[in-house]
């Protein structure tokens, strides 16, 4: 039986998707409610993060919230479809995967998921082939794409075309975000660059 937490969960990431004025966007919408599964992966078992995101949720007012709060548990975190290129980079934030190749909605071209990045972190420069929007849910971040710099907070969206540049520092809560790619969502292409801000930042 599907937890009754995990439909209006997909419905309200959806929801956010509809909105986004992209041909893509509106796919993986209409997957989310169309394909969502019984069950979406296996639990992230530390309960630390979890109450650390917990406490940016509560600070912020993003509609989605309320459904991706009663949902949190049910979410595969610790999936990062890029663990094997980002290394050490990767310990200051966790990732699920909610669609792709590898499911758990299955699609050949487009992924989706949640990302969280703790606290103060810095997650440097970075490109890869897909075309990527992210849309913040809670907390903040200085968000580079591209030569644009500047803080981006809760209900933003952000669109990076493929291999533009991005980076991210987050604020003092941190920040919980959605993510999508789609066009080629390789992962082999997903490659750190060089970044003067990293040395200052660790
Ligand atoms: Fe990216």
């Amino acid at each position: 039986m599907q937890d009754e937490a995990l439909f209006p969960l997909l419905s309200a990431m959806a929801a956010v998707y509809a909105a986004e004025p992209r041909e893509e966007a509106g796919r993986t919408a209409r997957l989310l409610v169309e394909q969502g599964p019984m069950h979406l992966g296996d639990r992230y078992p530390n309960d630390a993060v979890l109450a650390e995101m917990a406490a940016a949720l509560d600070a912020s007012d993003h509609p989605a919230l309320a459904a991706i709060r009663a949902g949190l548990h049910l979410m595969p975190w610790g999936d990062n479809p890029v663990a094997a290129q980002v290394g050490a980079a990767g310990d200051v934030y966790v990732v699920c995967t909610l669609m792709g190749p590898d499911g758990p909605i299955p699609s050949d071209d487009l992924r989706m998921g949640l990302f969280w990045q703790r606290p103060g972190t810095y997650y440097p420069l970075h490109a890869h082939d897909a075309d990527e929007t992210y849309v913040i849910l809670a907390g903040d971040a200085e968000w580079t794409a591209g030569d644009d710099t500047r803080l981006r907070g809760a209900g933003e969206a952000i669109h990076h075309p493929s291999l533009m540049p991005h980076a991210f520092h987050a604020g003092d809560r941190g920040f919980l975000a959605l993510w999508r790619w789609s066009g080629d969502v390789n992962t082999h292409s997903y490659t750190l660059l060089p970044d003067p801000k990293a040395a200052v930042a660790a």
